[in-house]
């Protein structure tokens, strides 16, 4: 018998899709099965580049075609309401790119209809799919570095300071940290919890869009704490460290990325896991909704409905401040 086949659809094949359609010959099952753009010409080159000739130039002429098992939703985080919701109309299970809607309200209610349809939701944060991530999180349940503490993160690249692209353009849903603040927060999230405080700062644009911002993270128990920090500013190293009463977790720089993870006890060797891959990593997020569609599920544990409504009530209190 052959392998098992999970065959993608990916609807907006821009930038992102490219390093997702690169990866999917990593993951265990996972094909390129069609490709939507609004430019017929567009998917038809993706599609060959990627090896598939199932080419659309409507979203809704692929989610109604039947050749694929789920939808990779790579559109601008605006769209990602309405491409989602076609999705899940369709009965076709969605992975939707970060962040998954551009408001908590709207999260909700995309949410919802994932409920009322039985049909698979993820917020695309490929982060929390990484074996380096994964193998963090592993050690702290163990108890490695005892009571967790404190952790950090930063996530920050320049972007062109052109307002008609996404990164500074209110109509695409810009900002530093509706786009990226999701990374340090799922960190802190996955290792603190669920009904954090959070307080920011940030620098603001001409145009009223933050372009940097830093925060500050209680969690509920006010025991622990956690610092923040993002940029379209600037390169920022990109570290992330989470420190416990008895060591410390210390990714390489780009965690947010497949690296190596070290455990760091005093008075014992460092241990290191390897967590690097030879594509840009975003097989495990395939693999893990082939898993979770396979098994029945409408979300996954490894970043559930309840995480995306946590970090979407926790950007919006940031943004607001
Ligand atoms: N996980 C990650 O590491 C990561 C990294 C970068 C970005 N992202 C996320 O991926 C999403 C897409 O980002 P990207 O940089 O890949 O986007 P992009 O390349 O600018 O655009 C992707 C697709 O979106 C559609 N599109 C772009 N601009 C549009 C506009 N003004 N009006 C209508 N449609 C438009 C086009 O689809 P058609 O071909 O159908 O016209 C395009 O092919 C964002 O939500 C972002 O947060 C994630």
């Amino acid at each position: 018998m052959g392998k098992r086949e999970f065959r993608w659809g990916i609807l907006g094949p821009g930038r992102i899709a490219r390093k997702f359609a690169s990866s999917l010959p990593f993951s265990q099952n996972g094909i390129l099965n069609g490709v939507a753009s609004s430019s017929l010409e567009r998917a038809g080159s993706f599609g060959t580049e990627f090896g598939t000739k199932n080419a659309f130039e409507t979203y809704e002429g692929m989610v109604n075609s039947g050749l694929v098992d789920a939808v990779y939703v790579a559109r601008p985080h605006n769209f990602h309401k309405q491409d989602a919701e076609l999705c899940l109309q369709h009965g076709i299970p969605v992975l939707c790119e970060k962040p998954l809607t551009t408001n908590l309200n709207d999260s909700l209610k995309l949410i919802d209809l994932s409920k009322e349809k039985g049909v698979f939701l993820m917020e695309g944060l490929w982060t929390s799919c990484l074996p380096s991530f994964q193998k963090a999180l592993e050690w702290i349940k163990e108890g490695q570095i005892g009571e967790p503490l404190h952790a950090s993160a930063d996530f920050g690249h320049p972007a062109a300071r052109d307002f008609s692209q996404r990164h500074f353009n209110p109509e695409l849903g810009g900002g530093a940290m509706k786009d990226i603040g999701i990374y340090p927060l799922a960190l802190f999230m996955k290792v603190f919890g669920h009904g954090l405080k959070i307080q920011s700062s940030s620098i603001q644009l001409e145009n009223g869009i933050d372009a940097q911002e830093v925060f500050q993270v209680t969690s509920a128990s006010g025991q622990q704490t956690f610092q923040g920090m993002v940029s379209f500013l600037g390169a920022t190293p990109s570290v992330a460290s989470i420190i416990g009463t008895e060591g410390r977790i210390q990714f390489s720089p780009q965690w947010f990325r497949p690296v190596e993870v070290s455990l760091e006890i005093p008075g014992k060797e460092v241990l290191i896991f390897d967590g690097k891959t030879d594509s840009f990593g975003f097989q495990f997020e395939a693999d893990e909704v082939d898993r979770c569609v396979s098994a029945g599920l409408i979300e996954s544990p490894n970043w559930s409905h309840a995480d995306s409504i946590e970090a979407a009530r926790l950007i919006e209190l940031a943004e607001k401040q």
